[in-house]
């Protein structure tokens, strides 16, 4: 797995600083005044520091902008780092700030002399985040990673405030590497066995295989897994961090690889659908977070893990298959298989947990990408208030969701002839009609929200905080989720 860069946290040893190798950062805001550290770099370097932030440059830089000022004299640094910040910085522009330092560490060793700026652990998210790279198929060693040491006025405080952090970014690298993962190395024997090793994090997990789901009555899941050589599994991650209360539960999309089966995707492109198990992989890695940060509360994560292939064993269009809430479905295209999978995830999680919410997350439609685009993700939900808080957290963490329709108009598109539904409407409104096809698997009572992120969960363009590729989207909101509503003080 990879793993986020660590971070220490130390007292302010300024005498330290003129010998110290690789990169030195400081921080300077709007006001442009230097801190004791930036005083100190200032003095070592003839005040080549002062010139620059009197600069016309470091005016056009925006907060948490940073600017190398390279062989810096007087130090036996390779550059002096200058970042733009102020004393009490946003927790977005500090993640910013360590998200720049990440992308310029380029291997070496970081000195960051934060002193008492406020929000130094946010910087430390950002620099461990946006230091993420997939390198598992990469042959060539990979460049021996940095060390990186913040000089802080009150070091001990500062490492308590970042240990909840540190549990968010190993919670997202678990998502990213699970979705950059190749469809012949993430099986679906691999991926339960990935799951099954958070164990050892305290976390039980439960493994259903085919027999097991055939017996409970997953005929829809088993549907879209019947003509995979990999065996379809469902896995059941519990956290009881809380009390005798019902949990809360996460429910993932898990299909390793999504051919669209019998009605074939086209070629191009299609090896992005390794990315298909993404909703999967954010309920693995909140569920990494919730564990190693022991979250008080008793929280569930279920995925339906899945591969979609054609083959003389598959579903074929026209097929009628019965799921386990008892419904029937006629399956017009095998292509719209993240639903089935879903249809019987969501019963099962609702007849074995009665949990006090729910929240499914799937890469589940090309057509919330043409609505959203990779800024937001669909959110879809049968309660304001549960979706007022999703929306919340995922602000205030900084990942884009927008609240999608859901009515009586759409499902209808879902009347089938020979069965009580079908698995696709007209293309017009696809997301929406995918959502309206999962709700008819939620309970009314139960709050519910479905996370469309096809958009989000992996892109071919870096963004603040991930290189292109897996972006973890969505592990820092529900995080934040179950914290803010559903942890006891
Ligand atoms: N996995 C796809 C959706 C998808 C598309 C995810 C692009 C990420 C990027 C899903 O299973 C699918 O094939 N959906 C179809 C549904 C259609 C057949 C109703 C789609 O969106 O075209
Ligand atoms: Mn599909
Ligand atoms: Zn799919």
């Amino acid at each position: 797995m990879t793993t986020p860069a660590e971070i220490q946290f130390k007292d302010v040893d300024l005498e330290a600083v003129a010998g110290a190798a690789g990169k030195v950062v400081v921080f300077v805001g709007d006001d442009s005044k230097l801190d004791a550290g930036a005083r100190k770099v200032n003095t070592l370097t003839r005040k080549a520091l002062a010139r620059f932030v009197e600069s016309a440059a470091f005016e056009k830089m925006a907060a948490g902008d940073v600017a190398p000022l390279g062989y810096p004299v007087g130090m036996a640094a390779v550059a002096v780092v200058v970042v733009k910040l102020g004393r009490k910085p946003s927790c977005a522009d500090a993640r910013k700030a360590g998200a720049q330092l990440a992308k310029i560490q380029n291997g070496d060793d970081l000195l960051i002399l934060a002193g008492s700026i406020a929000r130094a652990e946010e910087i430390s998210l950002g620099l461990a985040l946006r230091g993420y790279t997939f390198e598992t198929h990469k042959t060539a060693p990979a460049k021996t990673a940095g060390t990186v040491t913040f000089m802080v006025s009150k070091p001990e405080a500062v490492a308590k405030a970042a240990a909840p952090l540190a549990a968010v970014a190993e919670g997202v690298f678990f998502t990213r590497d699970l979705t950059n993962e190749p469809a012949n190395v993430l099986t679906t024997d691999d991926f339960a066995a990935r799951l099954a090793a958070m164990q050892e994090l305290g976390l039980e997990v439960e493994i259903l295989e085919e027999e097991d789901l055939a017996k409970l009555g997953m005929r829809t899941l088993l549907s879209v897994g019947q003509g995979s050589d990999s065996p379809s599994k469902v896995v059941v991650m519990s956290w009881n961090g809380g009390g005798k209360e019902a949990p809360f539960a996460f429910v993932g999309k898990g299909v390793v690889f999504d051919t669209g089966g019998i009605s074939l995707k086209q070629p191009g492109g299609m090896e992005e659908m390794t990315m298909d198990m993404g909703g999967a992989g954010v309920v693995a890695g909140v569920m990494r977070t919730l564990a190693l940060r022991k979250a008080k509360a008793n929280v569930v994560g279920i995925v339906g893990l899945v591969e979609n292939m054609p083959s003389g064993n598959a579903t074929r269009p026209g097929d009628v298959v019965k799921s386990m809430k008892g419904d029937t479905i006629e399956i017009i295209n095998t292509d719209a298989e993240g639903r089935l999978v879903l249809a019987d995830v969501l019963w099962y999680a609702q007849e074995r947990f009665k949990p006090v919410g729910m929240i499914n997350l799937a890469t589940l439609t090309g057509a919330i990408m043409v609505a959203l685009g990779h800024e937001n993700a669909g959110m879809f939900s049968n309660s304001d208030d549960l979706s007022t808080s999703i929306a919340k957290a995922a602000a205030a963490e900084g990942e884009g969701v927008w609240r999608m329709p859901l009515g009586a108009g759409y499902d209808a598109e879902l009347k089938s002839r020979i069965a009580d539904m079908k698995n696709v409407g007209g293309r017009m409104g696809g997301a929406v009609i995918a959502a309206q096809f999962l709700q008819r698997f939620v309970k009314p009572d139960v709050p519910w929200a479905h996370l469309d992120i096809a958009g989000t969960a992996s892109v071919k363009k870096e963004t603040t905080l991930a290189p292109a590729g897996a972006t973890g989207w969505g592990v820092m909101a529900l995080n934040r989720l179950i914290a803010d509503n559903y942890e006891k003080g």
